[in-house]
């Protein structure tokens, strides 16, 4: 059957392909599918699930497979559904400073696309290079600049879905302002590919910002790097990057990547510091007043990127924080988020717990959105240590976010391996409304199955 929905070239069932999809960029996780389909339509992704719903088949949807919480895992086997041949930027609306594209184009060559035509796309998840749009979408991806600019709800108007049952629908219009009916759009936006298989999305473009200056800022206290932050905002400035990294994090990085950082002996943190907009004078003067607030809060010298190669690198370090830790040894990733004031109080509390249950930490992420990402290093931790003790830490990590106002996820979703965590962040009758939410969409449940919720 799938080999007339989809053409034999386009069903794979062959070891290598299986083992290929078995796994996203989750800790070290495997799940073989029994088979990979690549359709290259809405439409035959509409026959594949209409019949995989009277099957009662699983079909995990699966984008470019570097999702962090496990979303693409087909943990109940059966189909896995990619999106790679749907990979066309069908159009570039200039006068309506809007694009219209399929979920397997890669995030970078959507920017590349629309800088073309001096326009941006702002979100920048750490993956740009690989990760693909309806990725980005499915799990609500952020990055670097969702601080100034927001993250990928904040772009997405109206997008093409195929439901469960097949049926293909239109989520909303192609307008900046709609209070038409409920939000589909953004329902659908965030779910982790378990209400349904985004085949078109029409988005938003802003006009490119043409300048921009970068500096990276070192601390001898982390906790104080930490408040420095909200005292940027509280000045007034919105920087188009602020981004915290832990000493150890920018030392794993420089042994995976060629970049040389200064590394003076008691300095414990960074902060990398990006301001963008059209005017150079102005930028230079925000800068300025961001180094004089940062005096206050013990900082060494302010070291400028004074060229777009020295920018280029410092990007690159940052962009390879999680696949460096990651090369150093296998971590679950934690993607905390407080309200940004609050940061210094979680990354105190993390390193706390950490101690309390016997496990090392590595931090970094986007401090001005209050995201921290808390890489918990397995190293020589038993199994037993692993499975058992880190999670009871990871629990104690989470209620803390959660008594500042924050929540467990900012943006890698939850997946498959915080869903265990969720009764921290909603309250039953809360999940119950999702559950409610997920039997409309997917009735037999069919649809990534073991996502988000059990
Ligand atoms: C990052 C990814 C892990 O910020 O979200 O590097
Ligand atoms: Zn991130």
């Amino acid at each position: 059957m799938f080999r007339k929905i989809c053409g034999v070239p386009h069903v794979l069932t062959d070891q290598e392909s299986l083992s290929d999809h078995s796994h996203d960029y989750t800790e070290d996780l495997r799940f073989p599918p029994e088979v990979v389909l690549k359709p290259g339509s809405a439409k035959e992704i509409s026959s594949i699930l209409k019949y995989c719903n009277e099957k009662k088949i699983p079909v995990t949807p699966r984008g470019a497979g570097t999702g962090l919480s496990g979303g693409a895992l087909p943990v109940f086997a059966g189909v896995v559904l990619s999106t790679v041949r749907l990979n066309r930027i069908i159009r570039i609306d200039e006068r309506n400073l809007q694009a219209v594209a399929e979920p397997g184009v890669i995030n970078q060559e959507f920017q590349d696309a629309v800088i073309e035509k001096g326009l941006f796309y702002p979100p920048d998840p750490a993956s740009r290079g690989s990760c693909f749009l309806g990725g980005n979408l499915a799990e609500c991806a952020g990055g670097p600049r969702a601080v100034k600019y927001g993250v990928t709800k904040d772009y997405v108007l109206n997008c093409e879905v195929v439901l469960p049952n097949g049926e293909i629908i239109w989520t909303g219009a192609n307008v900046l302002k709609n209070s038409t009916g409920y939000n589909l759009t953004q329902l659908i936006i965030g779910s982790e590919g378990t209400l349904g298989v985004i085949t078109k999305i029409v988005f938003r473009l802003i006009p490119l910002p043409t300048e921009n200056l970068l500096m990276l800022v070192p601390f001898f206290d982390a906790r104080k790097a930490c408040e420095a932050v909200s005292a940027i905002f509280r000045a007034g400035i919105t920087p188009s990057g602020l981004e915290f990294m832990e000493r150890e994090c920018i030392e794993y990085v420089m042994k995976y990547v060629d970049v040389k950082i200064p590394l003076k002996e008691g300095i414990k943190a960074h902060l990398l510091i990006e301001v963008d907009g059209n005017d150079r004078d102005v930028l230079m003067k925000e800068c300025e007043k961001i180094s004089d607030i940062l005096q206050n809060f013990d900082c060494d010298e302010v070291l400028f990127a004074d060229t777009a190669q020295r920018k280029a690198e410092l990007w690159k370090a940052r962009r390879a924080a999680g696949e460096a830790v990651k090369s150093h040894s296998i971590y679950k990733e934690e993607d905390t988020v407080v309200p940004r004031a609050e940061l210094p109080v979680l990354l105190e509390g993390v390193k706390q717990i950490g101690k309390k249950y016997g496990f090392k930490s590595v931090c970094y992420g986007h401090a001005g959105d209050g995201n921290l990402h808390v890489n918990i290093i397995r190293e020589n931790l038993s199994e037993e240590d692993w499975n058992e003790k880190v999670p009871r830490g990871i629990r104690e990590i989470f209620e803390l976010c959660v008594k500042l106002g924050g929540t467990i996820s900012g943006e890698h979703g939850i997946g498959f391996v915080q869903k265990k965590y969720l009764d921290i962040a909603f309250t039953p009758v809360q999940i119950d409304v999702m559950k409610g939410i997920k039997k409309v969409f997917d009735p037999n449940g069919i649809l990534n199955p073991g996502k988000i919720f059990s």
